[in-house]
């Protein structure tokens, strides 16, 4: 066993003891028995981008401190210090080793917002440690990670949310409340996109990995590669072995919300087109992205073009509801509803911002209650992205078991999971 994976085994067990010892309330924070005015302490794991920006907004929260950063990147580290110390003039614990993080006591809550690779491991670790978990979207790396991520948050009690922060706006829920209440009748058919104009990644060719990088512990869970000068910062997305290529990105986003609307589950048939058409680089996942999710009779579609910036209706992010009464168009700034003769009946724009989300994942944790994004909810929209991603590398139509989402296909179930180096298969 690795030095690695040893001390994950060490922390792990370490962690199980003292639960075991104080009914799992190790933290400062316990669900539903903080009071409402406790100070909650953070640390965020991974801060190059949406990490520096999660530790900001957390830092603005009342009564909240963002105490530790962390991040296998010094310079990472010292990003996430300065974006800390930009909203409260006081600087972070910087570290290299999230691990520190979760034996450290004060620490009530573990931010995730490291690569794909790490959601599922990095935040089970952190309940079975006892802290509470806002895990970046998508929150699994693979199916199953995403069930055991469902069944930790129930074993150790801990809130543990998606960065799915859609579900926390006011707009985005003013216009999914008009269809749950049944404005555009009974929706049949969604259909959700995104489009982007990303460039190419190149070809990589294997280097020494930088000093600012400690890039076995990148790797973490996965099976070692060697290191690319192309992978590090963003680019895994585009690779299986780290990635959900933009499906898992920013699909993840669109249908989480179109879930919520149509009020469905687990699909019972899952197909997928298209490829990687664009550019002649190390991108292994779709460039150009059509998959489709059928609920029985009613139908869920998104399309993703990464290379192509104008997306539909003139936007490059939306989700569009088609009722047998009408239709509802969901953008990040406005919702519209349209009649059955296409007259736009109502116009609504709205602001959009994080605050929501942090807001409500905290009141879960002093005042008990469940998150606007459970990990359940969570689970089933990440779920659907993993699905077509399947689809999409066997060339196969997944029909689906509604009850749970699992794949009946036989031949496909080695893609429910993925191999792990040695001591870090995710646990309860
Ligand atoms: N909710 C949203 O709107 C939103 C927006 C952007 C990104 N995201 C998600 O946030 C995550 C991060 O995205 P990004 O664009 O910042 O990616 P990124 O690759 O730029 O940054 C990830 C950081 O994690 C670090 N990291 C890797 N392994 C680590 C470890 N073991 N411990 C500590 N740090 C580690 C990397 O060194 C890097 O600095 C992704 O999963 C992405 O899907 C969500």
């Amino acid at each position: 066993m690795s030095d690695l994976a040893d001390r994950r085994h060490f922390l792990a067990a370490s962690a199980a003891g003292t639960m075991i010892a104080s009914g799992f309330h190790t933290s400062t924070a316990t669900a539903s028995s903080s009071s409402p005015n406790e100070n909650l302490v953070c640390g965020v794991m991974g801060v190059n981008g949406r990490g520096s920006s999660l530790a900001k907004g957390f830092s603005r929260q009342k009564n909240v401190t963002v105490s530790h950063v962390c991040d296998v990147d010094s310079r990472a580290v010292l990003k996430g210090k300065s974006a800390v110390q930009s909203v409260t003039g006081k600087v972070p614990v910087g570290s290299a080793d999230f691990r520190s993080l979760l034996d450290e006591k004060s620490i009530d809550i573990l931010i995730v917002a490291a690569p794909n690779h790490w959601h599922g491991p990095a935040s089970m670790l952190a309940m079975q440690a006892g802290k509470h978990v806002y895990v970046e979207k998508p929150c699994s790396h693979t199916p199953r990670e995403g069930e055991l991520m469902v069944e930790n948050s129930e074993k150790y009690k801990r809130v543990c949310t998606m960065g799915s922060q859609r579900r926390s706006t006011a707009g985005h829920r003013a216009a999914i409340k008009k269809i749950h209440d049944g404005e555009i009748g009974k929706v049949l058919y969604a259909k959700c996109w995104y489009a982007n104009r990303r460039g190419p990644i190149g070809k990589g060719k294997k280097v020494q990995v930088p000093d600012w990088l400690d890039f076995e512990l990148w790797q973490g869970p996965c099976t070692e590669k060697p290191y690319k000068d192309n992978l590090v910062h963003y680019n895994w997305h585009w690779h299986w072995h780290w990635g959900n290529g933009e499906l898992g990105n920013n699909g993840v986003h669109a249908i989480d919300v179109a879930r919520w609307g149509m009020q469905v589950d687990y699909p019972t048939r899952v197909v997928s087109a298209g490829g990687r058409y664009r550019f002649d680089d190390d991108q292994e996942t779709a460039d150009t992205h059509l998959t489709s999710f059928e609920f029985g009779d009613r139908l869920l579609v998104w399309e993703g073009v990464s290379w192509s910036p104008k997306g539909n209706e003139g936007t490059a992010f939306g989700i569009a509801f088609h009722g047998d009464k009408g239709s509802l168009y969901l953008y990040d700034n406005k919702y519209e509803i349209y009649d059955m003769q296409r007259k736009l009946v109502l116009e609504e724009p709205f602001s959009f911002s994080d605050d929501p989300h942090f807001d409500d994942f905290l009141g879960c944790i002093r005042n008990g209650g469940k998150p606007n994004a459970t990990i359940e909810e969570a689970h089933k929209s990440t779920l659907l992205c993993h699905l077509g991603n399947i689809a999409h590398r066997s060339g196969k139509a997944i029909q689906t078991d509604p009850a749970n989402g699992r794949m009946k296909n036989g031949e496909l179930q080695k893609f429910w999971t993925k191999e792990y180096r040695d001591g870090w298969e995710p646990t309860t």
